[in-house]
């Protein structure tokens, strides 16, 4: 199948052939360090790289204390030669950068071009980062984050934010504040906080959200897809065995769903897409208190389905509870009313969720608009 049908996945106008990314290691992770993988993955951000005298000195001051650094004497140049030797292969290039001001992430971005994704380290824990105002440093100055974030923009490229969960006072604000500032990406270390930080997230903003830490298995990937992800990343266990173990997961999982990251029903605890699975608001549910929460009146919510599915297979469902497969069930969910409708419009199951995620994107826009 087609990587775009499959997956239906675009990060800076690239096709990703499969929601599978390298997550950067300073040191490590280089255009040498991604070709090697390039078969099993769709996305890779490689560095860090320090880009200005400040960061420049604060990874000196790294490898003398026995860390690995990334050392060169010109960053553009380095880099330019690094997304080089990427721009041939099909993988999406993401570049993470540290620098102390925004300025020096608008002139590598001018320097480099839109070809690839500019990653703002905000994730690294090193004290000489931190003294240089980078890494956690912007998750607890989101001005400056914000800023940063603006400053890439205005050289018209995509922006990637590299954050840690639980460091910012609220990461619900933080994720509001990236978006805000026009962010296109969040990449989110969840750290211990798992799933559930992804669906806080999601129902937070509505960027594309790459998850990561220790998702190392298909069966803990697929707990991040459910709740929101749309792709998932590793560093330290990125070896060929186990991205090709993900990527034959994720694959044969997409083939067999349609929708590789459906949302689990929110009864059962999914994040906001779920909405697309939802019954009509007439019983005491999970579905009250979140139109609640979204200000969002039962009557609305029934027209903004009804809205969603017009002129589209999903409009009609004469035998179903609802009268319409806008209210039906997810497809794990066996239905015979439901099953014999789309036998009768000759709709498989994988057709009927690749509606039901077109239904859930355009009820997130109307809820993010
Ligand atoms: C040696 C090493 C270097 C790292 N360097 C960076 C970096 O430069 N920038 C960054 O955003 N994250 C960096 N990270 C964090 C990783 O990208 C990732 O968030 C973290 O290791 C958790 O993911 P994992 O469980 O898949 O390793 C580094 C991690 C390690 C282990
Ligand atoms: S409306 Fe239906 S699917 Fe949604 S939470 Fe309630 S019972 Fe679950
Ligand atoms: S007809 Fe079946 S799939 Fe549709 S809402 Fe009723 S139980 Fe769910």
């Amino acid at each position: 199948m087609d990587p775009y049908d499959r997956f239906e996945l675009i990060l800076n106008d690239e096709v990703v052939k499969t929601p599978i990314a390298i997550a950067s290691m300073a040191g490590w992770v280089d255009a040498a360090y991604v070709l090697e993988r390039a078969a099993h993955i769709g996305a890779a951000f490689i560095g860090g790289y320090s880009i200005d005298e400040a960061t420049l000195e604060a990874s000196a001051a790294l490898v003398k204390a026995g860390r690995k650094e990334f050392v060169y004497d010109d960053p553009a140049e380095e880099l330019r030669r690094q997304t080089a030797l990427l721009a041939e292969s099909d993988v999406v290039c993401g570049v993470n950068l540290r620098g102390s001001a925004p300025e020096s992430f608008q002139r590598i971005a001018e320097a480099l071009g839109s070809g690839v994704i500019y990653e703002i380290d905000a994730h690294c824990r090193q004290q000489p980062m931190i003294d240089a105002g980078c890494g956690e440093y912007l998750l607890h100055h989101p001005d400056r984050l914000a800023a940063t974030i603006e400053a890439l923009k205005s050289a018209g490229v995509t922006v990637s934010v590299k954050i840690r969960a639980g460091v910012a006072g609220d990461d619900r604000e933080l994720a509001r504040q990236i978006w805000r500032a026009g962010a296109d990406i969040i990449h989110a270390d969840l750290m211990d906080f798992g799933y559930a930080k992804v669906r806080q997230l999601r129902n937070t903003c509505p960027l594309t959200l790459i998850a990561n830490n220790s998702i190392n298995s298909f069966a803990v990937a697929k707990e991040m897809f459910s709740h929101g992800a749309d792709l998932v990343s590793l560093a330290r266990q990125s070896d060929a065995t186990t991205l090709a173990a993900l990527d034959a997961g994720v694959t044969e999982f997409a083939d067999e769903i349609g929708w590789y990251n459906a949302p689990k029903q929110l009864c059962r605890g999914g994040d906001m897409r779920a909405l697309t699975f939802c019954c009509m608001p007439v019983k005491d549910c999970p579905l009250l208190p979140l139109l609640k929460r979204i200000d969002m009146e039962r009557g609305a919510f029934i027209g903004l389905k009804q809205e969603c599915v017009a002129n589209t297979p999903l409009e009609e469902g004469e035998h179903t509870c609802f009268g319409s497969l806008a209210f039906c069930c997810k497809s794990s969910t066996p239905c015979m009313f439901r099953d014999m409708h789309l036998r009768e419009l000759g709709l498989s199951h994988q057709d009927y969720m690749r509606y039901k995620r077109r239904m859930a994107e355009k009820i997130m826009a109307r809820i993010f608009a």
